[in-house]
């Protein structure tokens, strides 16, 4: 242990995202001595790629909204699926944490009588999501990170977490390093959030950048917690497509909720031919009755467009036009707006997207549609929390944001995810430091294992021969891509399954060479293990699940099966080293809620 910098808190928080720096400001509050650790500089996280907004039941345009409704929208874009128990919390405490939010001095786009202004989204009843332009997750991200700044908590940027300690049960704090010259730490804890996140990085085309290879996912698993869904990975319908360089690149879905329209290489409106049964009752089927729905919907009870449907659907029907040869030049569809706004309401509602369009792909939104197709933006799955508490199964950790499971089910709504970083990563916050200022003494490190995870983690230097890591992870992202990606079935998941069984084995043998300050390949080599890991819990689950439900979409089973699938969470957990799967009861909903499924909505 002579040369690894140690430190000694209450509380530590992995990830600066929306979530990890709610958790920060909570458990400071809270009087808890806190620290922060990111992978990359404070500021970067793929919170800033919601955009659109963060949805609420303030009622501030659609004074009927309020938190029942949201939770029916939540529940049933989940597919039923979700905790029942974080859905309803969460739709309760959204309005109260979105303005706790503007007093820490988030600057929301307002209505005309100065209140926080709310836009469409898809799969909610009424507009809902407070925003501030199509830079929602930008502005939350300043206003928290400086309200933790203010707070005095330590913050070790550019640190990348190996491995969760523990001492018995209880987790004892993280073992990683600092990136700028490859110093071992340990950070001595008695809680730890973790906020790491998505796996975004396990696939090809994806709106999230390179910190997210599953990490929080894979460092809960091998500490011993419970891992729920993984198989539901949602691909947003619009990440931009071309030029090559840019795919993947999240087109916000803001856009048609400022009324933009999805067309084919036909000119036509096609969501009108993919309104699925589940929701037939609340869609509209005709344009005059969805175009009436943006403006006059409470007084001609005009159904929403069809663009709004929930986003899998949506992903779904693109891929099905470009599937039927009715797709755009470069393999999507076109997202109009062009012709549904003034150029003075595009820029002034959408100004990210008019400079992303223009510098990256030359297009000027204001004339011209975009061109967009699907890609991997989030994962519902993660580790299981107990819904109040966010603790997880192994005592003293706690999960808030995407990398925790259950709250979405089997597809986010848009807009909830930012909700759902505010509500529970504030309450992981409180959670944790209560946890940890309760704990009569701090935990013990095992120096042993410390020794034994720095000696693991320097392999790869020590190889005179071996494997480049970023060939692996490339050929991880292909095998993604092909295997269990949008559409899937029982021959390809196989195929992806025992492709990355290959991969762990070839993992092994990875090789690095120069020293630890700053090597990109041995940051990479070190991310593999999590991404190969997040990628084989998709595959498993996705393979277990022989149901099509929400985000997972099955060609050789293509119904939902509400009689057993319907009923179950998959949970993962590690048993000898191996992945083992598990069904387990979904928690019952109580009667009162229930009804709400049975009101007309
Ligand atoms: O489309 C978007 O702005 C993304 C929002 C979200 O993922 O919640």
């Amino acid at each position: 242990m002579a040369d690894i910098e140690s430190h000694d808190y209450d509380v530590i928080v992995i990830g600066a995202g929306g979530a990890g720096l709610s958790a920060v400001v909570q458990s400071a509050a809270a009087g808890a001595n806190t620290a922060v650790i990111c992978k990359s500089l404070l500021g970067k996280a793929h919170t800033v790629m919601a955009e659109g907004g963060i949805a609420a039941a303030l009622g501030n345009v659609y004074p009927e909204d309020n938190w029942k409704v949201h939770f029916r929208d939540t529940m049933r874009g989940g597919k039923m699926l979700n905790n029942w128990r974080m859905a309803q919390i969460h739709a309760q405490e959204a309005p109260e944490r979105v303005l706790e939010l503007e007093t820490m001095g988030a600057l929301f786009d307002r209505t005309r009588d100065g209140r926080v202004l709310q836009r469409d989204f898809g799969g909610h009843q009424y507009a809902r999501l407070a925003h501030v332009g199509d830079r929602t997750g930008l502005e939350m991200i300043r206003t928290l990170q400086q309200n933790a700044v203010a707070k005095g908590v330590d913050v070790f940027m550019e640190h990348c977490v190996i491995d969760l300690l523990k001492d018995g049960e209880h987790v004892a704090g993280a073992l990683g390093y600092r990136k700028e010259t490859g110093q071992f730490v340990v950070w001595r804890a008695k809680a730890v959030v973790l906020a790491t996140g998505g796996i975004g990085k396990i696939y090809k085309v994806t709106s999230n950048s390179w910190e997210y290879t599953g990490d929080g996912h894979s460092l809960a698993l091998r500490a011993g917690a419970d891992i729920i869904d993984m198989e539901f990975v949602q691909l947003h319908p619009t990440g931009m497509i071309w030029p090559p360089s840019v795919r993947g690149i999240l087109v916000t879905e803001g856009v048609r909720g400022e009324r933009g329209v999805l067309r084919n290489s036909e000119g036509r409106r096609f969501m009108f031919d993919y309104i699925p049964e589940y929701f037939a009752g609340d869609y509209a089927d005709s344009e005059e009755e969805a175009d009436k729905w943006y403006t006059q919907r409470t007084e001609t009870g005009a159904r929403r467009p069809p663009e709004l449907l929930p986003r899998d659907e949506v992903a779904r029907a693109i891929a099905a036009e470009v599937e039927a040869g009715r797709g755009s030049p470069h393999g999507g569809v076109f997202l109009d707006i062009a012709s549904r706004r003034t150029p003075e309401e595009i820029k002034r509602a959408l100004p990210s997207m008019y400079h992303q369009f223009k510098e990256l792909a030359g297009v000027d939104i204001t004339k011209e549609p975009m061109e967009v197709g699907p890609t991997c933006h989030y994962v519902m799955g993660g580790v299981r929390t107990e819904p109040d508490t966010t603790e997880s199964s192994v005592p003293g950790l706690f999960a808030a944001g995407e990398v925790a499971g259950g709250m979405h089910g089997a597809n986010r709504l848009g807009g909830n995810s930012l909700s759902d970083l505010l509500v529970f990563g504030h309450r992981a916050g409180r959670y944790a430091a209560e946890h940890a200022l309760g704990l009569e003494r701090a935990p013990h490190i095992d120096d042993a294992e410390v020794e034994r995870l720095t000696a693991l983690a320097v392999e790869p230097f020590e190889r005179d021969e071996g494997e480049n890591p970023f060939e692996l992870h490339a050929e991880l992202q292909d095998t993604m891509q092909d295997n269990v990606g949008l559409i899937r079935n029982e021959e390809d998941m196989k195929k992806g399954l025992e492709k990355i069984k290959e991969l762990q084995e070839r993992a092994r043998r990875v090789r690095v060479i120069g020293n630890r300050q700053y090597n990109p390949g041995w940051s990479e080599a070190l991310d593999l293990r999590n991404l190969l890991t997040a990628a084989e819990m998709v595959a498993l689950s996705a393979l277990a699940r022989r149901e099509s439900r929400g985000a997972h979409t099955r060609r050789d089973y293509p119904e939902t099966d509400n009689e057993h699938f319907g009923k179950v969470n998959h949970v993962l957990r590690l048993k000898d080293g191996e992945i083992q799967l598990n069904e387990e009861p979904l928690p019952q909903m109580p009667e009162e809620l229930r009804q709400l499924f049975e009101e007309k909505r």
